[in-house]
């Protein structure tokens, strides 16, 4: 079974257990995948994050996923880019970890994550592919849940990126239960 894979994609469209939400902190919607997700599963999905009282940067809460094929959205509001020197690369790995903790903890099988803080929050990337991919496979080596990940890339350049870096730091070493990459 291939437990990680880097995909291109619209993440609203993943049939999976979970897919992450790259939120803000008011968990009150915004634009980019924010956006979509939240039109994409409707007025109730705000009506539920009215009720979670806001999320702080690093952490996750997960409400259903109403009219979207997955069942739950697990909402993670990641840093903004402020120079690399703002704690910014503990809190995007926080993001990966706290979000794939309540996974496990929800006994969620299939989680389908988006490129968190790359877009309106401006984080560099390359940087950022690095830190989600070093925090997904340090949870993955150490749970058995969830059983598969996939980064979904919203443009097949932002899958080159992660792919590349993949193959430079995890190709060579990885743990033998996180197969290959796609
Ligand atoms: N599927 C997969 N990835 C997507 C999709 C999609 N449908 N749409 C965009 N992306 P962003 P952030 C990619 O800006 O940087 C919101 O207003 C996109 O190409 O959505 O964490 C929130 O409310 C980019 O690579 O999130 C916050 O205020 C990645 O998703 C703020 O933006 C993240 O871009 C969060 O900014």
């Amino acid at each position: 079974m291939q437990r990680f894979s880097i995909i291109v994609g619209d993440i609203t469209e993943s049939k999976v257990d979970a897919i992450v939400n790259a939120a803000n902190t008011t968990l009150l919607g915004g634009t980019g995948v924010d956006g979509a997700i939240h039109r994409a599963a409707g007025p109730d999905l705000l009506a539920e994050c009215r009720t979670l009282g806001g999320c702080e940067t690093g952490k996750a809460k997960i409400t259903a996923g109403y009219r979207l094929p997955a069942k739950y959205v697990i909402h993670t509001p990641g840093p903004i880019w402020r120079g690399g020197k703002e704690n910014e690369a503990a809190l995007l790995a926080s993001c990966y970890r706290s979000c794939l903790e309540l996974a496990a903890e929800k006994g969620l099988r299939t989680v389908d994550f988006p490129s968190i803080s790359t877009g309106v929050y401006r984080y560099p990337l390359s940087q950022a592919a690095s830190v989600a991919l070093w925090a997904i496979m340090d949870f993955l080596r150490q749970h058995d849940l969830p059983e598969q990940v996939r980064m979904v890339c919203h443009t097949p350049e932002a899958a080159n990126v992660y792919r590349q870096i993949w193959n430079m730091w995890f190709a060579s070493t990885k743990a033998e239960r996180m197969e290959t990459v796609e």
